[in-house]
């Protein structure tokens, strides 16, 4: 039985990319052959909406089936899975609740690693060669716990003015983490919504080249209309338009952090 890996995509900065690269690398995990289960912990429900319109996305809420009620009832995971549209490819939806997932947590005993207990039965079955996870972009108890339950942590970011600001708290954040959650590895900066016409890109690529230890991955995105035409479709982009030019490029940028993870 193959261990399961659990990779999140985090970054404080808003819009940064980590819904859309997350939803699309475990799309494309799956398109290798690999078993992936998506956990939607943002309560802007992006994750959820990139496999499912929004009724559907509602009616999680609604339901109580979701993240929102596994974290406060502190009950497994494995009772809120459901099936997205394609094979190999589950998730935890999210709820608009998680508003006040810190408030939840604040109470409780080891409240760092309430996700990560939750997620050990899921685990346990062995089904799930990967666990991604969505995080929101705020940097406190509930990012904590999902880096308190990762092997990995891929960091998405914006080619942008504005991208790079705040990336050194981030990575201060994840220096405390590390301290109560040593497994905790940084995979590695994934660039999005990239325009190399603009000097700027240029710059933010040299920029985070110049990071000590922290890897920039090669396999960048650049901007696309197709990544939001997939997501007013609910699908992924490979699935919605396999030709486009983001398509390949997160296949390519999947296959690179799968080298990483897979190891
Ligand atoms: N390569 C791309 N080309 C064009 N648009 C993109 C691209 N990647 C992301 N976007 C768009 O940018 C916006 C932000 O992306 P996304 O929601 O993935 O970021 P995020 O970091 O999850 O945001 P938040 O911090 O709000 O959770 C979305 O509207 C998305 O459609
Ligand atoms: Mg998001």
């Amino acid at each position: 039985m193959s261990k399961t890996k659990v990779i999140c995509f985090a970054n404080n900065k808003g819009g940064s990319g980590k819904s859309t690269t997350c939803s699309n690398v475990g799309y494309n995990l799956s398109q290798m052959g690999k078993r992936v289960l998506l956990i939607d912990g943002d309560m802007q429900l992006n994750l959820t909406l990139s496999f499912f319109p929004e009724d559907i996305a509602l009616g999680f809420v609604q339901s109580g089936n979701n993240l929102y009620t596994a974290i406060k009832e502190q009950k497994s995971l494995q009772e809120y899975i459901v099936h997205t549209p394609y094979d190999g490819v589950d998730i935890v939806p999210s709820s608009t609740l998680m508003s006040s997932i810190e408030y939840e947590l604040f109470t409780k005993w080891q409240r760092e690693f309430i996700l990560r207990k939750c997620l050990e039965p899921v685990k346990a079955t062995g089904v799930y060669d990967y666990v991604l996870i969505d995080s929101p972009p705020t940097l406190g108890g509930w990012v904590m716990n999902i880096m308190c339950a990762s092997d990995y942590l891929v960091v998405p970011v914006e080619a942008s003015p504005w991208g790079l600001f705040g990336l050194a708290n981030m990575f201060d954040f994840v220096g405390q983490v590390r301290q109560i959650a040593p497994n905790l590895n940084i995979l590695g900066i994934a660039i999005t919504k990239a325009d190399e016409r603009k000097n700027y890109f240029h710059q933010t690529v040299d920029a985070l080249r110049g990071y000590e230890n922290i890897k920039l991955l090669e396999n960048y995105i650049r901007i696309d209309s197709s990544i939001e035409w997939a997501q007013d479709n609910s699908k992924p982009v490979g699935a919605y338009k396999k030709s486009s030019r983001s398509a390949k490029e997160y296949y390519d940028l999947t296959k690179e952090i799968l080298e990483y993870a897979d190891r």
